[in-house]
């Protein structure tokens, strides 16, 4: 019989007070301040991962999962004794800094294992909002029209902008610095947004034009030939509070206390127009073959009274929980949750079969 695949499903998942700052994380008490009511070593896995685990066991594979705990060493251990067919990966940050994300799938390069997901360059790209447009014009594929400000003595009080506008940190992700003032219609009110993101965020300010409409997500599995769209996911806002912007805030998001939280409903299929269903779809295919992404990946879009379609942005890691995001659309698409994840493990191991034949 032949040997099951190993894929190491690999997460860094640690309480907040031990992630913050650049420096390698100590989990002592002593460094810590507190003692910690649980050892920190044997933190459980969070019920997304042991999911995931499960799913991959029942799709017919072994599974060695492992929480990284922003330490590197341990990342380099556990890789480096391993006999390991195919990582997982989950890791989305590092020592709390969403920019090293790259880097992390960089080592993966470096030791040649076969990884799930975007490469380097990809989720670099990703996640830096002005670059990742500026790659989708340069296709030609519709993004809102857009200014990046880098300090205030760049910012122009005449540019060609309809308001209103919003105004996003220009490289965070989670709806980070998005909320209900982040959309101005007065150069004021702009001046004073910009200048805001710019001090509070520490990068620059991506200021966009802003799309009132419908908001659409469309997911992609495959690479190559294989890429395709799946069944469109709609975020409805029925019941947004009159005073507020129909947008999927920082509060929309994680904040319970908040009149937007829960007011931010996903369906999917989305009820449009077969028409425009198969344009959102070609939008999405070639948005992540513009920016490289692989295996999986969600594009956001929005849709004007007009029926114009902008991307907002593409996401190479998006969140795989099951019952969200992706795991929606493919449940919409026929597929259970472990043929989901067993796709992505394919389609990985595939591109290494590919590699290794070009090499002979
Ligand atoms: N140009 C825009 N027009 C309308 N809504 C927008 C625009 N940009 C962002 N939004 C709203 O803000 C949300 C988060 O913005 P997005 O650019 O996707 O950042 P994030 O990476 O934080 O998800 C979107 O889901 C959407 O609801
Ligand atoms: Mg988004």
């Amino acid at each position: 019989m032949a040997r099951p695949i190993v894929v190491a499903l690999l997460y860094n998942d640690i309480p907040l007070t031990a992630s913050a700052g650049d420096d390698p994380v100590d989990l002592s008490p002593e460094a810590l301040g507190f003692t910690p009511y649980f050892d920190l070593e044997d933190i459980p896995a969070e019920q997304e991962y042991t999911n995931i685990e499960h799913a991959l066991v029942d799709a017919g594979y072994k599974v060695a999962s492992y929480n990284v705990k922003d330490r590197f060493e341990r990342l380099f251990k556990f890789l480096a004794r391993r006999k390991i067919d195919v990582v997982f990966n989950l890791v989305e940050f590092f020592h709390g800094r969403p920019e090293q994300e790259m880097n992390v799938a960089s080592f993966y390069e470096l030791l040649e294992i076969p990884y799930t997901g975007a490469p380097p360059m990809t989720l670099a790209l990703c996640q830096n909002k002005p670059m990742a447009k500026a790659i989708l014009r340069s296709y030609d594929l519709p993004t809102p029209r857009s200014m990046t400000v880098r300090t205030m003595a760049d910012f122009k009080s005449r540019h060609n902008l309809h308001y209103p506008v919003i105004v996003k940190p220009a490289c965070e992700d989670g709806s980070g610095g998005i909320e209900n003032a982040s959309i101005v219609s007065t150069l004021e009110d702009l001046k004073a947004r910009t200048e805001y993101v710019l001090s509070d965020f520490k990068m620059d300010a991506l200021i966009e034009e802003y799309i009132e409409g419908r908001e659409l997500n469309v997911a992609v599995l495959g690479n190559g030939p294989d890429r395709r769209a799946l069944p469109i996911s709609e975020i409805e806002f029925g019941g947004m509070p009159e005073h507020l912007y129909k947008i999927v805030s920082y509060q929309a998001k994680w904040d319970p206390m908040h009149e937007a939280y829960h007011k931010t409903i996903p369906s999917c299929p989305a009820d449009l127009p077969p028409a425009i269903t198969e344009y959102a779809q070609q939008l999405a295919l070639k948005a992540t073959e513009a920016l490289g992404t692989r295996d999986y990946a969600r594009v956001d879009m929005r849709m004007n009274k007009d029926g114009e379609l902008f991307i907002l942005e593409v996401n190479p890691n998006p969140n795989l929980s099951e019952g969200t995001g992706i795991a929606r659309s493919a449940e919409a698409a026929g597929f259970a949750f472990k043929d989901l994840l067993g796709n992505i493990v394919e389609s990985a191991l595939s591109r290494d079969k590919h590699k290794s034949a070009g090499d002979e």
